[in-house]
């Protein structure tokens, strides 16, 4: 069996967009993380957040994480995984297992301009945005850093994206 596809990094760097886009090409499944997480709980990530607070969002995300990998996609499937994913290393190891890791990155600057377009990430439900975007980051940045393999998507198109990200598919999947 073919390995999945898994695109990690911080959010608003496009992961979503480019795992759409590449599962209609290659005729695949799109995998959401976040996605399956609102199916389980029957709320939205905001609703969870709010209502359960962030570390039960986490335990939920990691039970997913879980799930997901150990389940066999035929031929393969385009994993999105949210920003905190990586957070976690038992979260990598799972999706190691049977998956190829993909970071996307971008600058602060362009992920302000798309986040901007998404109101519904409770991480950026703040005054300042862009100084808990670079806060984040610098947090994170070593978790992303674990990640072999990247792509940085602050000057691409999704369709530039979606061809980098089978480059690097073709070449270590
Ligand atoms: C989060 C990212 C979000 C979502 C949740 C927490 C994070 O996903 O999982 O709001 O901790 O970075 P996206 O990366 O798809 O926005």
């Amino acid at each position: 069996m073919k390995k999945n596809i898994v695109l990690v990094g911080f959010m608003a760097t496009g992961k979503t967009s480019a795992a759409n886009a590449l599962a209609e090409e290659l005729n695949i499944k799109p995998v959401e993380i976040d996605k399956l997480i609102e199916e389980k709980e029957g709320k939205t990530i905001d609703e969870i957040f709010k209502e359960k607070g962030e570390v039960y969002f986490r335990q939920v995300e990691k039970e997913i994480v879980k799930q997901v990998s150990q389940k066999p996609y035929v031929p393969y499937a385009v994993i999105s995984a949210g920003g905190g994913v990586v957070l976690d290393e038992e979260n990598i190891r799972n999706l190691e297992k049977n998956g190829v890791l993909i970071c996307l990155e971008a600058e602060p600057e362009v992920i302000l301009e798309r986040a901007k377009k998404e109101t519904s990430r409770p991480l950026l439900k703040v005054e300042n945005v862009m100084e808990r975007i670079k806060k984040l980051l610098e947090k994170r940045m070593p978790f992303y850093r674990k990640i072999r393999l990247s792509i940085n998507t602050t000057d691409l198109t999704v369709e530039q994206v979606v061809e980098e990200i089978k480059k690097i598919y073709s070449q270590n999947g």
